[in-house]
């Protein structure tokens, strides 16, 4: 068991941390079609956007050097799924809030963010937007399967390979 681990930068564990609350909420505030049009879901809008504005930020920070390497305690093979699963979740964390971004604006919804109004990014129709809603959604759950994946994954290193990964992201 190494003595002194490597932790995440500062900023990327508030950064990793807020992400994560930011898509439990925009997940448990969601609403289907017909609704989104009645009433706009501001909290889903703004705590989604927030996610895909943390991004870019999020990645400097990596290539910045913020993030220490890779533990080996499963082998190279779990490094790669690791990396993977990493990645995977990046990319959600960029098309679940564009697709939604997408979404809202083929159904004319306006996104008001409590006095900050965000542009469409396509032009609204009239009745059904075409697949970009299912994808949004499918993407929407899909990220929820796979923190929660990762999360259990994050649990089995601690506690099972004992090289304490979860102390990497501890906030305090
Ligand atoms: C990580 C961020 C997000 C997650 C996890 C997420 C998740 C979801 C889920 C699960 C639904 C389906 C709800 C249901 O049918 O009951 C949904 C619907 C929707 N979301 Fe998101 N969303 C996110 C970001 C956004 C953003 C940023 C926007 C817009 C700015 C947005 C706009 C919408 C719209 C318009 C719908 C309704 C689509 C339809 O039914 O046609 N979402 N979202
Ligand atoms: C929506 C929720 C989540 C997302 C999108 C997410 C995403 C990520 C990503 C992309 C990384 C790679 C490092 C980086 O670039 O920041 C990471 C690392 C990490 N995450 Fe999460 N995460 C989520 C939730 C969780 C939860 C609930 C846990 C609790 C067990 C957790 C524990 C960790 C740990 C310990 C690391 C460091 C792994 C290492 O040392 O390589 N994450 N997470």
């Amino acid at each position: 068991m190494p003595e002194n681990i490597r932790r995440y930068s500062k900023l990327l564990i508030a950064i990793h941390w807020s992400t994560a609350v930011l898509v439990l909420i925009a997940y448990l505030v969601s609403v289907g079609g017909h609704s989104v049009r009645a009433h706009a879901p501001v909290l889903h809008f703004a705590c989604g956007l927030a996610v895909l504005a943390l991004v870019l930020p999020r990645l400097i920070a990596r290539l910045a050097g913020g993030a220490p390497p890779a533990l080996a305690s499963g082998g190279p093979r779990l490094v790669l799924a690791a990396k993977l699963g990493h990645a995977a979740l990046y990319f959600l964390l960029v098309a679940v809030p564009l697709t939604g971004w997408y979404a809202a604006s083929r159904l004319g919804v306006p996104i008001n963010l409590y006095g900050l109004h965000i542009p469409a990014i396509a032009a609204a129709v009239r009745g059904r937007i075409g697949p970009v809603s299912e994808i949004h959604q499918v993407g929407g759950n899909l990220i929820l399967i796979l923190a929660g994946l990762h999360a259990a994954m994050g649990l089995w290193h601690q506690f099972v390979y004992r090289d304490r990964t979860l102390e990497r992201m501890q906030p305090f």
